[in-house]
């Protein structure tokens, strides 16, 4: 087998000292399968309607991880990676009554102690996505009693873990739950209404300050925040319109979620919306939204371009001619570095995790391995990129890459592969990609020059 060089950062890089954490990610439904032991969620109920996945597949089985859950570890603690990111699926540890579903919570319990009694940190998602389908019934992020069934279901999942989380993010990426799901309905419940996407930011966003508090209360060891994810908005031209229209987008995908949490108050563009498409915040919302955070999280993977137009004031362009990933996004690693620095200029963040970064490309099993050389420089640069803004005064305390292994990839199925570790969904073999060798490699010489 050839060798595969180690991802290179600087010796004295911040992030080659002890403090700075690496690790990989996965979401539930992404990986675990076993859909018959946990409630039917609202991606079970979208995979089954026709159309909506590139593939026609579910997540009935995905990589099996619920079976296979310690061979899973064995792979994160042979990367020898510092914390795993994995999330809770909802369905499973609860039922629909609002009691504790034991066989559920165990589960995670015995990962989350393999884990610890490994040395590997655990980040635990309270919701990556996979609402139960009950509730999406009752209104789903619609209704603001889906914020308070969040806090209920937190508070359960805080009480039964203990002391076994380094650290909890309460939502991941809320600006996909809400406009994918919600706004333009290609990920799962599917509805399409900015007025329903709007509506649906703010109660996720209000289960996040009601999860806060429960958190503080029943898991106070450890760390909580939220993980956001960020497509930096570039204008077309330089022209005065497009550099308004860039600000706009900017306000509208990435503000939207962020100023709330560290300002209590939405951007100015919602004095743009239509007053039925503004949020239904009642009195004492930005205060629970607002609760100070431990850390945030930010899923990084591409830029995106705007130029003049739209009812809100700007339309995205596609570049052409420039490179892309499998998922058709453009790769710009300096986009990442602009974003951590701009953010820290314009808001008093907490410290930061990298908490997702990767790239989807058509990896081939060829004689026993798979070589992916466009991933292995797509995290290279994006590593030195994450370098470049911790030298520019930013607070980063860690990165994962996403993911772990190949999975389920939501409205595109099992056809777009992020993993370090290839999946044979056949046999639910695991192979080492090159770019897991080279994460690994990373971890090693770390290790050493400590
Ligand atoms: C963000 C999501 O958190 C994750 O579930 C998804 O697979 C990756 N991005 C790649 O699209």
């Amino acid at each position: 087998m050839t060798q595969i060089p180690p991802f290179k950062l600087p010796a004295d890089s911040p992030m080659m000292s002890d403090n700075f954490l690496f690790g990989v990610a996965t979401a539930s439904f992404q990986i675990e399968g076993a859909a018959d032991s946990r409630l039917p969620c609202i991606w079970d109920t979208f995979c089954a309607t026709a159309g909506k996945i590139a593939d026609g597949s579910d997540g009935s089985v995905a990589c099996d991880h619920v079976r296979l859950w310690r061979d899973d570890v064995d792979l994160i603690d042979n990367l020898g990676v510092d914390a795993y990111r994995l999330s809770v699926s909802w369905g499973r540890v609860m039922h629909a009554d609002g009691s504790v579903n034991r066989d559920g919570m165990a589960f995670y319990i015995d990962l989350l102690d393999e884990l610890n009694h490994r040395g590997i940190k655990p980040f635990v998602t309270l919701y990556h996505w996979d609402l139960p389908q009950y509730l999406e019934d009752k209104g789903g992020w619609l209704n603001r009693d889906t914020a308070h069934a969040f806090a209920h279901y937190v508070r359960a999942v805080a009480q039964a873990f203990g002391d076994r989380v380094y650290a909890y993010s309460t939502l991941n990426e809320p600006f996909c739950s809400a406009f994918l799901g919600y706004e333009t309905g290609i990920h799962a419940p599917g509805h399409q209404s900015r007025a329903m996407g709007r509506s649906a930011a703010h109660h996720l966003l209000l289960g996040h300050g009601l999860a806060m508090a429960e958190l503080r209360q029943h898991a106070p060891k450890a760390l909580a925040g939220i993980v956001l994810n960020f497509g930096p908005a570039y204008p077309q031209s330089d022209c005065e319109a497009d550099a308004r229209a860039a600000q706009l987008a900017h306000e509208y995908f990435n503000l939207w979620y962020l100023q709330p949490l560290m300002e209590g108050r939405y951007p100015d563009i919602m004095g743009a919306l239509a007053s039925d498409e503004r949020p239904p915040i009642e009195d004492s919302d930005m205060a629970i939204i607002s609760a100070p955070l431990d850390y945030l999280g930010i899923n990084y993977y591409t830029r995106n371009v705007y130029r003049a137009g739209g009812d809100l004031g700007f339309e995205e362009v596609r570049i052409e001619g420039v490179p892309r990933t499998a998922m058709g996004w453009e790769i710009v690693p300096a986009a990442l570095t602009d974003l951590l620095v701009s953010l820290n200029r314009a808001f008093t963040l907490p410290p930061i995790f990298i908490t997702e970064n990767g790239a989807a490309e058509d990896d081939k099993l060829v004689g026993g391995a798979v070589h992916d050389p466009m991933r292995l420089e797509y995290l290279q640069t994006h590593l030195l990129a994450v370098d470049a803004a911790i030298r520019d005064g930013v607070d980063i305390r860690g990165y994962f890459a996403w993911s772990l292994m190949d999975n389920f990839e939501w409205a595109e199925g099992y056809n777009k592969r992020f993993g370090l570790v290839y999946v044979d969904y056949q046999s639910q073999a695991r192979v080492l990609k090159s770019s897991a060798q080279a994460y690994r490699g990373l971890m090693t010489q770390k290790r050493a020059s400590l």
